[in-house]
Parts: structure tokens; sequence; C-alpha cells
């Protein structure tokens, strides 16, 4: 690509050599030379290139990069820039309370900070567990600095038995099969420890390797990056290549904004489907189509990627696991096989400089039972699906998990094939639900539909990871398993349950949620995309005023500051969950 910044033009200058301002370059300069660095190679017009470590012992999905950094700096020093590696705010999905995702926009924040307020002319973003590879992209987009992503990469594949474990999804088995009495507490324990058999994050197709994926799929990794396993040698050699590449993109002064483009931001929707994403990859998505400006909505998920096959047989919605999608050919093997049916942007640029299609044309799947054709393919049309109605202006399905036990249960009325109805039971937020969903006065059966709230983005403040609420143990011991779960929170993407999650807007912002009760109908159409209580508007009208007078929805207090102050600014689900007063800031690099 062509070269439009000269040595003199980097935004480093401003800090290191200004001469116009000798007192600041001086004492912006002295305290960096403390460790070894010298005047010289500072004011050398050498780009300072930040790398956003977000590895550390708290966050062991991506502790590998604190290793790799080293080889990110030999890239950077190698192409002629100078590293610098600062820590960004931890956040581990699987250590954090009440949830990781409260955490995703306070890194968001610290990092435009970071970016804007420090004299770096490009990053290398670290990124790996669930929200750290959105609040990277987030930051990036608003600041709109050059910027890479640089993922750690999955777990070799767990196994146990001689079958494959993997991360997240053999909790939800194994929950089961405890609540069924099938094994004991050790046992349990052995079981989910055996998903992660090494360093690096999730190995399924959860929140981790989905979101890694759309970070190349939308142009922002270099190619094959994303399924490189954590321990792979390939994984410190793309970590070197990635350090090279940031260099030359500063002086092209290529940005995120000319790469997180509308037509990236649908491949990123169309390659969604096809291997199977997570249902946060809507919210991480949108947050960072908003970031950047460019208009993406809910809707946009199931018109641009309904009707996409999934061809990536990973578990959850398939068999494999993180090693198997590496060897088969990874994000490119994928986007190949897309190309070839006509699905993608071809045009959209990519990190490396070259387009999309550039990257790809060349890279045909290696195993054909991993990524497969669209003739072989797992789903036929596997993006998600919309649904709206008196109960909430939009959630999300992802159809591709619906298992045929589900289907055959709740979807084979030859009258009404893509409808169902059931009473439903209400739980108000995870303890309630934890507390009362063995409880036999329930009377929970096969006709029932689980709803919880009370878990979205104000209510259970960074919304809960629970939509997926298993049967009482005593369905599970006449082995059924999946009842219909829909809330205003939302699923783990290890879990391979159908429900109908991300409720927007949440009973706490007053949603229809919050008006439902059990006992109440309630009536899912899959085909017109709708879910409603079944009462007359005039008992409905009755009910808001009612939970009016009451003060609205209650939810538990605060415990931590951050909290208050997310619950204060921050959008729904659907919108992203962005903080509302951060959108209007946008390359904020430039002022
Ligand atoms: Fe970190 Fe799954 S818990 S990636
Ligand atoms: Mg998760």
């Amino acid at each position: 690509m062509p070269m439009k910044k000269k040595p003199e033009e980097l935004r480093s200058r401003a800090w290191f050599d200004n001469p116009a301002n000798p007192d600041m370059t001086a004492l912006y300069l002295e305290r960096y030379l403390n460790y070894g660095l010298t005047a010289k190679e500072l004011q050398s017009g050498k780009p300072i290139i930040g790398i956003a470590q977000t590895g550390s012992d708290l966050s062991p999905c991506n502790r590998p990069h604190l290793e790799l950094a080293k080889r990110v700096r030999e890239g950077i020093r190698e192409a002629g820039g100078i590293a610098i590696e600062f820590p960004v705010h931890p956040i581990q999905e699987t250590g954090k309370r009440p949830t990781a995702a409260l955490d995703r926009n306070l890194a968001y924040l610290g990092l435009v900070e970071i970016l804007y307020g420090y004299p770096l002319d490009g990053v290398v973003l670290t990124t790996g567990c669930d929200k750290t590879t959105p609040a990277c992209l987030m930051a990036a987009a608003t600041v709109d600095l050059p910027a890479i992503v640089l993922t750690g990469g999955p777990m070799l594949n767990g196994w146990f038995n001689g079958e494959r474990t993997g991360s997240g999804t053999i909790i939800w088995k194994a929950r089961e099969l405890l609540a069924k009495g099938e094994i004991d507490y050790q046992k349990f324990i052995e079981l989910v420890a055996s998903s992660a058999p090494s360093a690096g994050y999730c190995n399924t197709m959860g929140t981790a390797t989905t979101m890694n994926s759309l970070a190349e799929a939308l142009g922002m990794s270099l190619p094959g990056c994303a399924a490189i396993p954590a321990p792979y040698r390939e994984r410190g050699q793309i970590a070197y290549e990635t350090g090279k590449r940031i260099v030359d993109m500063v002086f092209e002064d290529l940005k995120p904004s000319d790469i997180i483009t509308r037509q990236a931001l649908e491949n990123v929707i169309i390659v969604n489907s096809a291997i199977g994403g997570s249902t946060n990859a809507p919210i991480h998505i949108n947050a960072i189509a908003r970031h950047v400006g460019v208009p993406l909505e809910v809707d946009d998920w199931e018109r641009v990627g309904g009707q996409v096959p999934l061809i990536v047989n990973l578990q959850p919605a398939g068999t494999y696991l993180g090693e198997d999608f590496h060897r088969a050919g990874g994000v490119p093997a994928v986007v190949h096989e897309l190309m070839r049916h006509g699905l993608i942007h071809e045009n959209a640029l990519t990190v490396n400089g070259r387009t999309m299609g550039d990257n790809c044309h060349e890279r045909a799947a290696l195993d054909a039972d991993v990524i497969r054709t669209f003739e072989t393919a797992l789903v036929p049309a596997a993006g998600f699906k919309v649904v709206r109605g008196n109960l909430f202006d939009s959630a999300i399905m992802k159809t591709c998990v619906i298992s045929d036990e589900f289907r055959t249960r709740y979807l084979s009325n030859p009258q009404d094939p893509d409808a169902f109805e059931g009473r439903a039971v209400v739980f108000d937020g995870p303890e309630d639900y934890h507390q009362r969903i063995d409880d036999p006065s329930l009377n929970i059966d096969e006709h029932c539909l689980l709803f919880i709230r009370g878990t979205g983005a104000i209510g259970f403040p960074g919304s809960a990871e629970v939509v997926n609420m298993r049967a009482p143990s005593y369905l599970l011991q006449r082995n059924i398993t999946s009842l219909p779960c829909i809330g205003d929170g939302r699923q783990s993407g290890t879990s391979g349950s159908p429900s109908i999650l991300n409720a927007s807007p949440e009973a706490a912002a007053g949603g229809g949620l919050a008006l439902l009760r059990t006992g109440d109908r309630v009536r899912i159409d899959l085909l017109k995309g709708r879910a409603d209580i079944l009462i007359s508007d005039e008992e409905l009208a009755q009910r808001r005023a009612d939970f009016q007078a009451h003060g609205g929805y209650k939810y538990p207090p605060s415990q931590t500051p951050w909290q208050e102050i997310q619950r204060g600014i921050v959008d729904q689900l659907a919108q992203g969950m962005v903080l509302k007063p951060a959108v209007k800031y946008q390359r904020v690099a430039s002022t």
C-alpha cells in the first residue's frame, strides 16, 4: 500500500520531538529514558507502537500474551518501530463477579483514555477471552489509530474417556448428569476440568472463538490468526508478523475506520452464521459498529445472515474443537467457501493491506468434515431469528442449535409448524431461578416456557449469562432436557440451547417482560418472529399502569461504584450495551 505518513508527521512527535515546546518535550521524554530507551531512538521518527496487554495471572485465558508480547516486540523492532507495552483492565469470563460483561465497557473506557492520551502511533490489540476482543475493538474504533488484532489462541482439544470435551459446553452436559444423580461432585469437577488441557481460551465455538473469528472476518487481524491454538508454534510466528505489520500500517495510515465498513460488518454477520457463532456476537459487533459510526441493527443479523448455512462443525452446534478448526483451515477456509457462493464482499480491506477476497482465494478447506461445503452443511439456514411482540421489541434465537427433541416437542404440529404455546414460569434473576427451579410446587412440565428477567444490562449490571436454564431435575429424570427459555439476559456462547434471549428492552427498563406473570399463556411464532403474552390489550395496559404505580421493576442494589455508573448510562443489549454518552466520541485520535 502507498505510504501516506512521513516520520515527521507521526502523532508521537507531538510528545517526543516538538521544538516549538521544549519544556513539554523534555518532560514527556525524560521518564521514558529511565528504563533504558534513548532520546535518539524516541526522536528518530520511528513509530511508537502500543501493545495493549490483556493477559495477567487474573485472566488465564489471555495469559499467553505475556509471552507472545515478546515476539510482537521483535516484529515491531524488526520493522523499525518502538514497542511500548501497557496493561488493559483484566477481564476473565469465568472469574469475575457478578459478570465479566460488566467490565467490557470499563476496559473500553480505560483503553480509549490510554490510546488518546499517550504518545502512540499504532496499537496491537491482544485479544482472547470473550469480552477482551470487543473491548479492544470498540476502543480502537473510537480512537481510530492504526490497530491490529492478535488473539492468544484457543486451548488444545479437551478429552475425557476418548471423547472430545469442549470448554463450557461440557458444563451444560455435566450439570444435567449431576442433577440426574448420574455423577457425583468429584466426577463433575473432573469432567469439566478435562476441557481445559492447556494455556489458551475456550476451545469451543463459544464467544471467544466467535469474536476472534469475527475480528478476522472484519479484516482486523492477519489471515489465519484466529484459529491457531495458543500452544502451537504458529501462534508465536503470527505474533511476530503482527508486530511487523502494524509498523507499516502506521506509515500507510490504515485505520479501523478504513476497515470496519458496512461491507466488512456484513461479512462478519455472514461468517457468524457459517461458524455457528455465539449469541453474544450481535451485542459486541453492534457495539463496535456504533463506536466506529456505521449503522447496524439487530434486524441486519437476520436479514443478512439468516439464510447462511452452518458449515463449521464445532461444538456446541457440532462435534469438533479448536485444534480441528485450525487444521481444517480456520476462518480463511470458511470465507473461501462463502465466496464460492458470492456471499462475501470481497473488496473489503484488511489489516495486511489486501482485500478479504485476495486473502482467501487460495484457502480451500483442508478437512471436509470440520469445514463443510454448502452441499454438506450441518444446518441449511443457520442465522439468528429476530423475535418481537408485546414481551419485547427484539430478542434473538440461534436456530442452528434447535435439537431434534426440541423440534419434535415444540415445532411438529402440522397445523402450526413454527409456533408453540405454553404456560409461563417466571424467575426474577439467577438466584430466584437457582432456588426454585426444582421446587415441585411450580408444576413445571414439558408444556411450560421458562422465563428469566432482571438479567439485562441494567437489572443485573452488565447482563447475566443465564437464559439457558436447565429443566427441573424431575423432568431431566424423564429425559426432558430442553424447555423453551426466554429472557432479557444473555447466554454463554458455549451453550447449545435454542433460547430466545438478549430481549430488549429488559424488564428493568420497563420492557413487556416486566408485566408477565407465572401462569400466563405465551405464544411463540418463529415463522412470524413473534413472542406475545396472550392477554387483551386492556389487561396489558392495566398491568402496565399498576407496574408503574408501584415504582417499576425492582432489582438488587449496586455493589460497586462502576455498577452504579454503568447502570445509569448503559444502552440495551439490542443496541450493543454501549455507554450512551460514549458513542458521540469518534475518531478521537485526530482531535
Ligand atoms: Fe475465557 Fe471462555 S472463559 S474464553
Ligand atoms: Mg460467556
